[in-house]
């Protein structure tokens, strides 16, 4: 009777133990069947670009952006998306390691390197380091690794010192004199790693002036930030807070957040400051922690959009934030917390975001939102979802 009852007992504590171990479970991505679906949708993009580019007259067109009423849309390198789809060519080769992949994101990375000298954008970042950035983590080319410094060089000249910040744009001038867009974080990545690469501590130094004055100007006091802040060129006082893609100017349009949050977490792994260690956290907060984040965690195109539930979501907004999050679990003493809400992004975005067998020319997810206020890229899928979708899926895998 006696060996009966423990035996129950013993029973029901694995039942126990079981059930937990599902439950933590549950929530992970399936990595490799994620990838089995993004290779299949990249293998058509491929072949759906090539055909584009083969039947434009543009010669210039290089890499895939978005669908526009279902047809494929091609960037030249100048767009500040050029880099994405090389960075998923990239991202395929680091999980697959076979040089089909490695050959592909070559040939698609040179098509963006003339960038390295295109001092009229701050866009550098995303051009330079989502491919060949990539490209030279994985294969260390020493050719990469002189277009990363040039490219580090360029971006330097757009930095005020008197401002403090790198000028985001040169359009809309009748408006802004010198503005500065909190997706101007991510260009920091590859002027941290130009320093690391040279020895030459002058980019560190505009990387952190910039992201000590974005941290001063650019934020509410619950942590959102606005989208863009213009700054007297000759002074360095803020002129303006305002948005250009999102819902109003208080308003916290979700892809801002994103960068943000990814942004200061990039910070903080250069540098090791816990100044930007709390402001990711306290980001994360406002992002986790707000009303109006749907139950899936993936959210609508701005926190404060009107309509909201019936307002498209941003899957891009999602992929970088899980990104973001995978990272900040690994300084963070919420590491529990970040793993597991980045856990249910990713999931939610591998199974009811991403696009079907065949589906939408070949892009990876869907739903993502490009600018709401100009009525572009509403609910489509865009290469830089994709992008950091394969990021925070390889990031997944060294947080178990
Ligand atoms: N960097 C432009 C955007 O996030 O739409």
């Amino acid at each position: 009777m006696a060996r009966i009852i423990i035996t129950k007992k013993y029973l029901s504590l694995a039942f126990v133990l079981v059930g937990l171990l599902t439950s933590c479970f549950a929530q992970k991505p399936d990595v490799k069947k994620a990838f089995q679906q993004a290779e299949i949708q990249t293998l058509q993009l491929l072949k759906e670009t090539e055909l584009a580019k083969s039947a434009a007259s543009n010669k210039d067109l290089v890499s895939p952006r978005t669908l526009e009423s279902g047809n494929l849309k091609l960037v030249t390198s100048k767009d500040w998306t050029s880099g994405f789809f090389p960075g998923v060519l990239w991202f395929l080769y680091e999980y697959y390691g076979n040089t089909d992949w490695r050959e592909q994101a070559k040939k698609y990375s040179a098509f963006i390197e003339k960038e390295k000298t295109n001092a009229g954008t701050h866009d550098m970042g995303f051009k330079i380091y989502c491919s060949i950035g990539t490209g030279y983590r994985l294969i260390k080319d020493a050719h990469y690794k002189d277009v990363i410094i040039e490219s580090a060089r360029t971006l330097s000249k757009r930095f005020n010192p008197k401002t403090g910040v790198i000028r985001s744009w040169d359009h809309n001038q009748d408006k802004w004199k010198n503005p500065v867009i909190i997706d101007n974080m991510m260009n920091l990545e590859l002027l941290f790693e130009a320093t690391k690469l040279t020895g030459d501590s002058s980019f560190y130094k505009i990387a952190l002036s910039h992201a000590n004055t974005t941290m001063k100007n650019h934020f509410r006091s619950d942590y959102s930030s606005y989208h863009v802040i213009d700054y007297d060129p000759e002074t360095g006082a803020v002129l303006k807070k305002n948005t250009h893609q999102g819902y109003s100017h208080e308003s916290a349009w979700s892809r801002g957040q994103a960068w943000a949050l990814y942004g200061y977490t990039m910070c903080y792994r250069f540098t090791k400051d816990p100044v930007y260690l709390s402001q990711a956290e306290n980001v994360a907060g406002f992002i986790l922690n707000h009303p109006n984040l749907p139950k899936d965690l993936v959210p609508y195109w701005d926190f404060n959009a009107p309509d909201i539930p019936n307002e498209p979501r941003d899957a891009s907004a999602a992929a970088v934030i899980a990104s973001g999050l995978y990272e900040l679990s690994g300084y963070s003493k919420n590491r529990k917390l970040y793993l597991s809400k980045a856990n249910t992004m990713l999931k939610n975005l591998a199974t009811a975001y991403v696009s079907k067998d065949g589906v939408n020319k070949g892009f990876i997810l869907g739903h993502s939102t490009g600018s709401k206020p100009s009525n572009s890229e509403v609910d489509v899928p865009i290469s830089y979802a994709d992008y950091y979708y394969l990021e925070a899926l390889l990031r997944s895998r060294a947080n178990k």
